[in-house]
């Protein structure tokens, strides 16, 4: 099979969506398509290297949406059917909302557009699906009550990103989630892969049902439910 594998910018699910990336690339062409949020988050939660690591060669391709400009040439390949496949893991509330919407403004919600075009059938997991709490999983964080805030934070002094703000907080969009700062820091205080409990809204569950109605589209609740259906 040939398939496109799309990440968006969700943290939930993600690194499960990687690990079925990884099981479909050993059995089938996967060519990787990263919005921008997707690369950054990625990169947060330490898995960027994971999924590049799966891409070399044709049609297994990383097309991301800062080398595919604005026209997003390779979804082309779409239009054309020259997939079987297109599954987009993690779904985020925004690249959801845009779908329904018929906006196709980043390289996933474009590629999303022309499967339809092409007649490739979409297999989506978003995030918001059920109404109420759902526990999610946070990248590295500074945990203040544990921190001494230290002359020489020797956690920001171990980060070659110079992500670590000390004694205040992590900037993410420089933090590769290596995990050098949680090794170094004697105090324990920087957490990652923290649970915490967020609140769905009901316009963005109202939007996943939505999506359902899409002809091509259909929605999955886990990625391993996709791996179940291939
Ligand atoms: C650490 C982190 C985790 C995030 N997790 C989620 C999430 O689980 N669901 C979601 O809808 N947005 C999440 N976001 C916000 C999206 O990345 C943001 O809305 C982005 O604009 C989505 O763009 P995209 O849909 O093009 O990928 C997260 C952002 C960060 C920094």
């Amino acid at each position: 099979m040939r398939i496109a594998f799309a990440f968006t910018g969700a943290g939930h699910l993600l690194r499960e969506s990687v690990q079925l990336a990884e099981k479909l690339a050993g059995e089938h062409e996967v060519t990787i398509f990263l919005s921008g949020a997707a690369e950054e988050v990625l990169k947060m939660y330490g898995l960027y290297e994971r999924v590049e690591r799966l891409t070399g060669g044709k049609y297994r391709e990383l097309a991301t949406d800062s080398n595919q400009k604005f026209s997003y040439p390779i979804t082309g390949r779409l239009s054309l059917g020259k997939y079987d496949l297109t599954i987009v893991s993690p779904a985020t509330a925004n690249t959801v909302s845009k779908i329904v919407y018929g906006i196709a403004d980043t390289l996933v919600t474009n590629a999303v557009a022309q499967s339809g075009k092409g007649a490739v059938p979409v297999y989506m997991v978003p995030v918001d699906i059920h109404p109420g709490p759902v526990d999610t999983v946070l990248p590295s964080k500074i945990e203040l009550s544990k921190c001494q805030d230290c002359d020489d934070c020797v956690a920001a002094l171990s980060c070659e990103q110079g992500a670590i703000i000390p004694h205040s907080e992590i900037d993410l969009t420089k933090c590769i989630g290596c995990g050098l700062c949680r090794n170094s820091c004697p105090y324990d205080a920087i957490s990652e892969g923290k649970i915490i409990t967020i609140y769905m809204r009901d316009i963005d569950i109202e939007n996943t049902r939505k999506l359902e109605s899409i002809d091509n589209i259909q929605i999955f609740e886990t990625p391993d439910e996709i791996l179940d259906k291939i």
